[in-house]
C-alpha cells in the first residue's frame, strides 16, 4: 500500500514541482541534471570541488556531452544550479549520487566517495526524501554500505525515505544513445522505493526497468561491463593469435559478423581505458573474492587486455627496426591519446602505457590529439604537437592509438613508418 510519502513523491513527479539533487556534477551527472531540467525538474547539483560548481553556475560546461549551449539556458532559467554546500542536501525531494568509483593501488574498490557523499545525506536526511546510487559499484553496497548510515537518523525505509540503485549507462561521445534514450535499470530497497524512482526518473528517462532488489541493478552494470571487457579481451587475443598465423583479424572479424545471429562484433585495439571497462569488473572480482570465488573470466580479459600496449610496442620497434633504427633516440608520434574516439577523456587510456613504454626504450615521444591539448598523469606531463607535414615526417614512426575522425589521416599516410592499432587507415581508404 502506498504511503504518504510515496504518494506525495509521485504526485510531484507528475507536476514536476520535486526538486532534483544530484551529489557529483561530472560525466554521469551533469547529463543526468540536463535531462532532468529538460523534463521540468529543478535541479540543485552537489560537488566539493569549487571550480566545477563556479563554472556550473556561471552556465559553462566543463563536459563534452552537454554543451554549454545547453546548459547555460537552464542556468539562467533557474532550473539548475550548484553547490558546494552540502548541508543543503535537505532540499531536494530525491538525491541521485553520481561520485568517482575508482580502484585503490591494490585494485580494490575504493568506496570512500560513496561512504563520504553517504555521510553528507546522512547528515540531512529528512522523511519523503529518495537517494539513488548511480556511480558502479559492488552488489551490495546499497543495502550493506548506505542504507545502515541512512537508517541511523530514525526513519524507516520504505515508508519514511526511499533508497534504490539505479547504474548510470552513459556512453561519453556516443552520438546516438544518451541519458534520455538509454533505458535505466532500477531496484530499491523495497518495492516502494523502486516505485518512487521509477516515478521520479520517468519523466526525464524514455523507459526504466524495474528489477527487484539493489543487488540486481548493481549486477546490471557489472554484467554489462564485464560482458565487454571479455569480449575485448577475446578479440584482442585473437589479434594476437591472427598475427602469428599470419592472418588478417580483421577480414576474420567482418566476416564473422555476416553471421546473422550469435555473434556480436567487438573490435581490437591498443587495450582498454576510461573509467570503467578497465574497472568495473573488479568490483565484482573483489566482491567475489570475499566469498573464496574467483572470476576467472574478469582476471584473464583483464590481463590480456592490459598486454596490448606492449604489443603494440613491439610492432612500432619492429617497425623501426624494418628502417634499420634502433628505438633508443628515435622519436614516435602518437597520433590520439584519449581513451576512445571524439571524446576528451584520458582516464586510464591505453597511450599512456605505451608512451610509457616507448619512452622506457629510449624514444623521445610526442603527441597530437585535438580533444586533449596537454595532460598531467601520474608523472607524465605531455602537451599535444600540431599535426603538420612537419611534425608527421620528423617522426621515425607514427603509432596511432585513438581513432578519433578529425585526424588527417590522408597527412599520417605520409610518415616514414606507421602502425595503426585501430585499423583505421584500411577503413579510410575504403578496404574494411
Ligand atoms: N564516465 C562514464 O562514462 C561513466 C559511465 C557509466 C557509469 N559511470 C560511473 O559513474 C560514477 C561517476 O563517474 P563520472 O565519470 O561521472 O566521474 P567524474 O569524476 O566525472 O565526476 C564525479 C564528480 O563527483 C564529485 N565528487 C566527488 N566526491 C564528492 C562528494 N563527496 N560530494 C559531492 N561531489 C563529489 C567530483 O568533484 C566530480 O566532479 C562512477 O561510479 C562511474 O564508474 C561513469
Amino acid at each position: 500500500m502506498a504511503t504518504n510519502y510515496e504518494q506525495q513523491l509521485c504526485e510531484k513527479a507528475e507536476r514536476r514541482t520535486a526538486v532534483i539533487g544530484i551529489v557529483g556534477l561530472g560525466y554521469v551527472g551533469l547529463p543526468l541534471a540536463a535531462e532532468m531540467a529538460k523534463a521540468g525538474y529543478t535541479v540543485l547539483g552537489f560537488d566539493v570541488s569549487q571550480r566545477v560548481v563556479d563554472l556550473i553556475n556561471a552556465g559553462t560546461s566543463h563536459v563534452q556531452d552537454v554543451p554549454t549551449e545547453r546548459l547555460k539556458p537552464f542556468v539562467q532559467a533557474g532550473k539548475i544550479s550548484a553547490t558546494t554546500d552540502l548541508a543543503r542536501m535537505r532540499e531536494p525531494d530525491c538525491i541521485a549520487i553520481a561520485v568517482p568509483t575508482p580502484l585503490s593501488k591494490t585494485r580494490d574498490p575504493d568506496v570512500s566517495y560513496i561512504v563520504a557523499a553517504t555521510e553528507s545525506v546522512a547528515r540531512s536526511l529528512r522523511a519523503g526524501q529518495l537517494i539513488v546510487l548511480e556511480s558502479t559499484t559492488y552488489p551490495g553496497t546499497t543495502r550493506e554500505l548506505m542504507l545502515p548510515a541512512l537508517e541511523k537518523s530514525g526513519l524507516t525505509v520504505g515508508k519514511d525515505f526511499f533508497l534504490a540503485f539505479s547504474p548510470e549507462r552513459v556512453d561519453p561521445g556516443n552520438p546516438r544513445y544518451n541519458t534520455r534514450n538509454t533505458p535505466k535499470v532500477v531496484g530499491g530497497i523495497t518495492p516502494a522505493c523502486t516505485r518512487v524512482a521509477e516515478a521520479l526518473y520517468a519523466p526525464a528517462i524514455e523507459r526504466m526497468v524495474p528489477v527487484s532488489s539493489p543487488e540486481a541493478a548493481e549486477l546490471v552494470k557489472l554484467l554489462e561491463n564485464t560482458f565487454r571487457s571479455v569480449n575485448i579481451g577475446l578479440v584482442n587475443e585473437m589479434a594476437v593469435v591472427c598475427d602469428k598465423l599470419g592472418v588478417d583479424v580483421w577480414e576474420v572479424i567482418d566476416a564473422a559478423a555476416s553471421k546473422p545471429f550469435g555473434f556480436m562484433k567487438f573490435t581490437p585495439g591498443p587495450g582498454v581505458g576510461g573509467h570503467c571497462i578497465p574497472l568495473d569488473p573488479h568490483y565484482l572480482a573483489w566482491k567475489m573474492r570475499t566469498l573464496n570465488y574467483r572470476t576467472r573470466f574478469i582476471e584473464l580479459a583483464g590481463e590480456i587486455n592490459a598486454e596490448m600496449p606492449e604489443y603494440w610496442v613491439t610492432k612500432v620497434v619492429d617497425a623501426l627496426n624494418d628502417a634499420s633504427k634502433a628505438a633508443r633516440g628515435s622519436s614516435v608520434l602518437v597520433a590520439g591519446v584519449a581513451y576512445k574516439k571524439d571524446i576528451d577523456d584520458i582516464r586510464e587510456s591505453p597511450a599512456l602505457d605505451i608512451i610509457r613504454l616507448l619512452e622506457r626504450r629510449g624514444a623521445h615521444v610526442t603527441y597530437h590529439d585535438p580533444f586533449i591539448p596537454e595532460f598531467t598523469e601520474d608523472g607524465l606531463v605531455m602537451r599535444s604537437v600540431p599535426l603538420t607535414p612537419e611534425t608527421v615526417r620528423a617522426a621515425d614512426c607514427v603509432v596511432i592509438v585513438t581513432d578519433h575522425t578529425t585526424i588527417d589521416y590522408a597527412l599520417l599516410r605520409q610518415a616514414k613508418a606507421i602502425v595503426d592499432t585501430r585499423h583505421v587507415l584500411a577503413r579510410k581508404s575504403g578496404a574494411r
